[in-house]
């Protein structure tokens, strides 16, 4: 019988996650003593299984959101919020086609056309999600375009920093590990975190395509399970940047939830209209005030 697959990926400099083929996950702080060969000092270089890089990319997400202070979320979603997280997923989406088919042509010319074939369909299939956050905002009463183009939420703007810094990077793989990040917490979103959002919408009006699309309901979780199946089957060194840039953006993710968790709604409404030169002009005008409750964590929505 065939030996289960162990993986591992350092992540910072004292922290590697160590994962079985049987989904076991850990983190391994290495020993340095003259008697002790810490057996994870050295980069793996086996062969991959869906087990263990389950194992690693969620491992890699959990100590990313971890390592950051969690600061207090209030209870509810509000009104306010959800536009912003809007222009947020707007701002994560948009150039995701274009960044990945960048991706695609440096894998392309390096030789390497599995990679640039996952990357190229995993493009198409990110096509027009921006659209759905453009629909949701204007089925709400707000002119999207008008906001997208003077507005990203400040936490948000790392982010998408980081995705297109990854993808014109000569050797690009660390795409995949921040595609991941932001695939798989969407897919955490159930359908209950839709109706909580849809209450507090105006009856009739649909604003959720983009949140139902990016979460449990929609194509997240098969986004999700295609990329674990290709993860593991790349080579060890294309699978350790994955797993480290998995980490990395999980950190800025984390970081940039916090920091829009900390604004209150009059802060986030002030943002609004300030780029929107004047008041926001919500179809449903002065029931906001009541429909404004509070906010809680997992508002953000990315994609
Ligand atoms: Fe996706
Ligand atoms: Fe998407």
């Amino acid at each position: 019988m065939a030996a289960l697959v162990t993986e591992w990926v350092k992540v910072t400099e004292d922290i590697a996650i160590v994962a079985r083929e049987s989904r076991d996950v850990w983190f391994h702080t290495p020993i340095h003593t003259k008697e002790n060969v810490d057996p994870f000092a050295i980069a793996m270089t086996g062969t991959g299984s869906t087990g263990s890089t389950i194992g690693l990319l969620d491992g890699a997400l959990n100590l990313g959101f971890s390592s950051i202070e969690k600061r207090g979320g209030q209870p509810c979603p509000t009104l306010v919020a959800y536009i912003v997280a809007l222009a947020g997923a707007y701002h994560t989406s948009v150039h995701t086609p274009r960044n990945l088919q960048r991706a695609a042509s440096s894998f392309r010319g390096s030789g390497r056309p599995e990679v640039a074939d996952y990357l190229e369909e995993r493009a198409r299939e990110e096509t027009g999600h921006d659209r759905l956050a453009l629909k949701d905002l204007r089925a709400l009463g707000v002119p999207g375009e008008r906001l997208v183009a003077n507005f990203i939420p400040e936490g948000i703007r790392p982010l998408c920093e980081r995705f297109d810094a990854l993808c014109v990077e000569e050797y690009p793989i660390g795409c995949i590990g921040y595609s991941y990040c932001l695939e798989r917490i969407a897919a955490l979103k159930q359908k209950a975190d839709i109706d909580k959002v849809q209450a507090l919408c105006p009856d009739g009006v649909d604003a959720t395509r983009f949140l139902r699309s990016h979460s449990s309901l929609g194509s997240e979780a098969d986004h999700v399970e295609e990329t674990i199946a290709f993860v593991a089957s790349l080579p060890a060194a294309d699978r350790i940047r994955i797993v480290q840039e998995t980490y990395q953006s999980a950190l800025i993710m984390a970081k940039g939830y916090n920091h829009e968790l900390l604004k209150s709604d009059a802060e986030l409404l002030g943002e609004l209209q300030q780029a929107l030169g004047g008041a926001l002009p919500l179809r449903f005008g002065s029931n906001v005030a009541t429909r404004i409750a509070r906010r809680c964590d997992g508002m953000g929505i990315a994609g």
